[in-house]
């Protein structure tokens, strides 16, 4: 069904691997394209409550963008390429089931733009953040800008982004840029049983905390009216309901996302 991805539901949980190990998971606009196509396709499929990203190999999450791809793209042709990866990569933000990054080595530009897309990042400790753009006569062009400021502050991302250097997961865990360093072995357990906690929680109260929190960082957007709206909706659900029952009953809730 892809080319450069694998999926494979378990537990619920769909594991979305960047399969281009030979290029270290460099996402080509195919790459991009499949990955926005899997998201998609599971925050809309009922068998699905939340996405775990990672790369495969050793090595590499994922690179960047495929150099080879865009070395003679003209401006215009950069403009659509940008885009695109805009459109995917706020998908994922906006994305109504959590999204995490388990990211399991370099991840360099277009790779570090896509784990900070996701709600939350684990690291394995060998791995490597940059946006070494800058070292190519470009900057990011799939929301590292932007993202890179809201996650670690205007000074720190300012500094990666001049100087393209890279930081090592401990350094990424201090500036707040990962929530969690593993060691490579447990990485992809230590995600899922994160995935299985928030899995517990009420789905719909979990989308609406998505929103507000995004909404935050909308301009135009007022993020605490946002979140008045959306806990009133809340109070309109079944989950709702099942929470503050089982609560008062002294008995674990069972949640049906309505
Ligand atoms: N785009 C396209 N191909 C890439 C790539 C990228 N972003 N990153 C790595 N590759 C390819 C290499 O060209 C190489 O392919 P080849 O074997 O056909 O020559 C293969 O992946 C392995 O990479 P290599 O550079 O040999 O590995 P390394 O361990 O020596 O170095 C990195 C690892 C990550 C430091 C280095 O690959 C690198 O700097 N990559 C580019 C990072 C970058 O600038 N990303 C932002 C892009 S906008």
């Amino acid at each position: 069904m892809y080319k450069n991805i694998l999926t494979e539901l378990s537990d619920r949980i769909l594991f979305i691997t960047i399969n281009r190990p030979d290029k270290l998971n460099a996402l080509n606009i195919e790459t991009i394209g499949e990955i926005g196509k899997a998201v998609r396709a599971a925050e809309h499929d009922p068998a699905v409550s939340g996405m775990i990203i990672t790369g495969s190999g050793p090595k590499a999450f994922v690179a960047g963008a495929d150099i080879s791809e865009f070395a003679d793209y003209s401006v215009q042709e950069a403009i659509q390429l940008s885009k695109h990866g805009h459109d995917v990569f706020n998908h994922i933000e906006q994305c109504i089931k959590p999204v995490i990054a388990a990211v399991n080595g370099f991840a360099l530009g277009g790779g570090c733009e896509l784990a900070m897309a996701c709600h939350l990042r684990l690291a394995s400790s060998n791995a490597k953040f940059g946006q070494p753009e800058v070292k190519l006569g470009l900057i990011p062009g799939y929301g590292g800008t932007q993202r890179l400021p809201q996650l670690i502050g205007k000074g720190k991302a300012t500094e990666l982004l001049m100087t393209g250097g890279m930081i090592d997961a401990q350094q990424a865990l201090q500036l707040g840029l990962v929530n969690y360093v593993t060691e490579p072995a447990d990485l992809l357990s230590r995600c899922t049983e994160l995935m299985k906690t928030i899995n517990e929680q009420a789905p719909i109260a979990v989308s609406e905390i998505i929103r507000t929190v995004n909404a935050y960082y909308h301009i135009g957007k007022d993020g605490f009216k946002e979140e008045i709206d959306r806990f009133a909706d809340c109070f309109a659900t079944e989950d709702f309901r099942e929470g503050a029952s089982a609560f008062l009953e002294k008995r674990k809730p069972v949640f049906k996302r309505s």
